[in-house]
This record gives structure tokens, C-alpha cells and sequence, in this order.
């Protein structure tokens, strides 16, 4: 629209009827007259119309071939077509709309009746084009605000995670390390199609990061315990493993507003399991074989290799071979069978990202190892 005038082309090989429809229109809007298809499509490679109007019946491009090529690129395809034309039989209208034409207007017109189509038809384009560049607004705006959200969510996060690791974990990085051990072991089962209908049910974009929470319950546990440097008492330990159920209770208060949220659904069960064993034997629920979330399951290997390559008060690090033996020794024990042998698979790989760590980790004056984790 320039200077406020909408711009129509009319195209029509019949030179009376391009003269005619000029005088109608030319008082209202910026009209372009042509007559063929190809002088059309010569035109819109330099101006785009707000509206075409578009003889049938022409040599060369008839208005039916000129319509489909409009359509079918890009650039012209939303620019509204209104036919014109001298047939008047239901099915030329029909084939015209079918095409794509907003409407079918028949020769001769009337000029006030025309004039009032044509006008009808720009407004509601106007109208259309004002409601899409609303909801494209709405869009950005939304996609901005939820990015916006997601950033804060993630740097919350990040503090929250920090805050645990800081306390618990003397060398660092236990997280991030059990986050790759986690996403081995699940890609195996992706690959490999292993549990794939849990698998294939979850959402992988936030199972893995919702793993970093898995400890957030040691928040509540003092730093004469956590920090303990040697082994703990029988009561120590029954209060370190308690922050697998507070874990999941903090998550669960936060997923009371926040219900349908894959990552702390994930979260959740991460806290809650991960110190399940596949024979029983672990806490908080002594759940036993598949009644544990495959989520506790692959996080019981993850946490427990990790614990024991990584150098912990009361413990030196153990050597990847000695920690890969011990995890296989807890095979239908501690740990899922299944999930055992495809760690054995990928201990080649546990073991480069263990000796990436281990090579920072040796420090003098270490204690004697205890393959225990909480
Ligand atoms: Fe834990």
C-alpha cells in the first residue's frame, strides 16, 4: 500500500475490458493494467499487488495456468486472485475457486456492484493480514517470555545444583560426570532398543539434565555427616539416607504448580530411586527388579561408578578397572542385570571420562577406598 492506496492488477487481453475496469477502480486504488499472463509475472518481479484481477480467457497463460503459478511460489502465493470472466457456468466458478481464487466475478459487471466486491475483499485481506501479524507478535512475544522463563528456570537450577555439589562433592564435577554416564547408557538403549517402550515414552531433552536434582535432598543433611571424614555410624547413615525421600518430597511440593513438567517428572524420580537396589536391599522403598523406575536403575549405576572413581574424605579414587569390576560384582544385586551388561559394553567409554577426571583427582594423604555411596 502506498500513500494509503491499495494497489489491484488487472490483467485481461480484452482491451475494452482493462479500459472499463481502470475507470471503475482508478478513483480508489493504484491499478496496474496488462494484458497477459506474462507481462503479470514480469510485473510482480517488481511490485506486489494487494489484490489481482484475472481474466480466464487469454491467449498464451489462460487465467487457470496463470492462477497455479501464482499459487505455487512462494512470494505470490498469498496475494488474493479474484477471476473475471464471461463464462457462466457453475463449473469454470468452481475449478477458479478450487484453484485458489477468493472469488468469480462474471462480465459485464456492474461497476458499483464491482467496485463494492472489490472493496469487500481488500478489507478482509486487510483484516486477515492484521490477524496474522497480531498472532506473529503474539508468537515472538510468547516465544520470548518462555525463553525468558526457561533461562531463569535453568539458572535457578544451576544455583540450586551448585549448592549441593559444593557441599557434598571435594573434587567437583560429580554432576556433570554422572550426566554423561547417564546419557551412554541411554543412547545404548535407544540404539539398541532396550526398555524401548519406557525409553521411547520419555522426553530426552530433559530426562538427562533432570538428573543433575538427584542429590538435591542432601541439602537437609548436615556437614558433620556429609562432610564426615571417614566411614558413618549406623545412625549417621540412616539420616544420609534420608535425602533420597526428601529429594523427592522438595520436588514434589515444586511440581504442585507445576504438574505436567517433564523435567521435574524426571527429577522426581531420579531423587526418589537412585539409591533402589535390583535385589531389594535399597532405600528409601526397597523396591525390587522392575518396580524400580528404569530412571533409579540407570542412575544407581551412573552414581554408584562415579563414587567410586571419585575422591570422596573418606576414600581415595579407584582405578576405572577396580570400579568397572566392583559395579559387575553387583550385577541382580545392586544393580538392573540388563543395565549391568550394557555398562560392561560401554566401560570403555565410563573410563575415559573417569580417567579425564582421576588424572585431578590424585592428591596425597587420601583414606582407604569404601566402594559405598549415599
Ligand atoms: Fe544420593
Amino acid at each position: 500500500m502506498k500513500n494509503g492506496r491499495q494497489t489491484i492488477f488487472l490483467v485481461d487481453d480484452n482491451m475494452t475490458n482493462l479500459t472499463t475496469g481502470k475507470t471503475i477502480l482508478k478513483d480508489h486504488y493504484d491499478i496496474f493494467s496488462m494484458p497477459s499472463g506474462v507481462k503479470l509475472f514480469e510485473l510482480l518481479e517488481k511490485i506486489t499487488p494487494d489484490l489481482i484481477l484475472l481474466d480466464i480467457e487469454m491467449p498464451e497463460m489462460d487465467g487457470y495456468e496463470a492462477l497455479k503459478r501464482l499459487k505455487s511460489e512462494k512470494k505470490t502465493s498469498d496475494i488474493p486472485v479474484v477471476f473475471l470472466t464471461a463464462r457462466n457456468d457453475p463449473g469454470s466458478e468452481l475449478e477458479g475457486l478450487n484453484l485458489g481464487a477468493i472469488d468469480y466475478i462474471s462480465k459485464p459487471f456492474s461497476p458499483p456492484l464491482f467496485l463494492k466486491r472489490i472493496e469487500n475483499h481488500l478489507l478482509s485481506q486487510t483484516r486477515q493480514r492484521a490477524l496474522k501479524d497480531y498472532n506473529d507478535n503474539l508468537q515472538q512475544m510468547v516465544q520470548k517470555r518462555t525463553k525468558q522463563v526457561v533461562e531463569l528456570q535453568n539458572s535457578i537450577l544451576n544455583t540450586v545444583t551448585e549448592m549441593v555439589e559444593f557441599r557434598d562433592d571435594v573434587t567437583g564435577g560429580h554432576i556433570e560426570r554422572t550426566q554423561r554416564y547417564l546419557k551412554l547408557l541411554v543412547d545404548k538403549l535407544l540404539s539398541e532398543r532396550i526398555y524401548w517402550k519406557e525409553v521411547s515414552a520419555w522426553n530426552l531433552e530433559f530426562l538427562v539434565p533432570s538428573a543433575q536434582l538427584h542429590d538435591v535432598g542432601k541439602i537437609a543433611i548436615s556437614d558433620a555427616i556429609l562432610n564426615k571424614p571417614g566411614k558413618l555410624s549406623f545412625e549417621e547413615f540412616e539420616t544420609m539416607k534420608k535425602h533420597a525421600a526428601i529429594g523427592e518430597a522438595a520436588i514434589e511440593v515444586i511440581m504442585k504448580t507445576n504438574s505436567d513438567n517433564d523435567f521435574l517428572h524426571h527429577a522426581k524420580i531420579f531423587a526418589g530411586t537412585h539409591h533402589e537396589k535390583w535385589d531389594g536391599s535399597g532405600y528409601p522403598r526397597g523396591l525390587k527388579h522392575s518396580m524400580i523406575p528404569l530412571q533409579g536403575r540407570l542412575m544407581a549405576v551412573a552414581d554408584v561408578y562415579d563414587a567410586l572413581i571419585a575422591l570422596r574424605p573418606y576414600k581415595q579414587p579407584l582405578s576405572a578397572p577396580e570400579a568397572e569390576r566392583i559395579i559387575l560384582e553387583g550385577r541382580e544385586k545392586h544393580f538392573d542385570p540388563v543395565l549391568a551388561d550394557l555398562f560392561q559394553e560401554l566401560a570403555p567409554e565410563f573410563a575415559m571420562i573417569a580417567e579425564h577426571c582421576n588424572s585431578a583427582l590424585q592428591k596425597e594423604g587420601a583414606a582407604d577406598p569404601l566402594p559405598a555411596t549415599a
